[in-house]
């Protein structure tokens, strides 16, 4: 077999092991945070909370680190590096169009944490609606951004 088969072999195996996985929701416990009920919220209502960031660790790295990279320290990941997010966001110093587009950001990120992400019938992410709590979700989010940088 040729070196370009074998690899093409190896990326088709490693790309669908990547479709093949399944959300699994982390075991932590969002009691300690403001509950949000079941309707989603299009804004993070914890943005800067240090709770939600202590908690977001916990289940950014049961659920999401496989993926996106341990501790949400690294650009090295087979997924986006999620510190990346909002990165244009953070750059615009006039303070209305900061926070319409961290509103933008925040939208993205729910719509895009509760669909998944199945591109032409492909799995790249499973969906998290019915998984994931939206205050973990939340968390999450609040713990990416003070690993950006952001929200300090
Ligand atoms: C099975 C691997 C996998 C897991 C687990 C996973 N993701 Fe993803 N995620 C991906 C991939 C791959 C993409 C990029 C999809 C694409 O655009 O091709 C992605 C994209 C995203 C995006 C959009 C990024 C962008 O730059 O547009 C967000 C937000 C996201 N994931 C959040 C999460 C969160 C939060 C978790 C944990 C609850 C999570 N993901 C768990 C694989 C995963």
């Amino acid at each position: 077999m040729n070196k370009l088969l074998i690899t093409l072999i190896a990326s088709l195996l490693a790309a669908s092991a990547l479709a093949n996985e399944v959300a699994v929701a982390p075991s932590v416990s969002a009691d300690s945070l403001p509950p949000l009920g079941e309707t989603w919220r299009s804004e993070n209502p914890y943005r800067g909370n240090p709770e939600a960031v202590a908690l977001g660790q916990q289940a950014y790295n049961q659920a999401c680190a496989r993926c996106h990279g341990a501790d949400a320290s690294t650009n090295a990941a087979p997924a986006p590096d999620l510190r990346q997010l909002n990165r244009f966001c953070r750059r615009i110093g006039d303070a209305e169009l900061k926070a319409a587009c961290l509103r933008d950001n925040d939208a993205y990120f729910a719509k895009t944490v509760r669909n998944g992400k199945i591109i032409v019938g492909v799995t790249h992410m499973p969906p998290w609606q019915g998984v994931l709590k939206q205050e973990l979700a939340w968390a999450i989010q609040t713990f990416v951004e003070f690993r950006a940088g952001a929200g300090r």
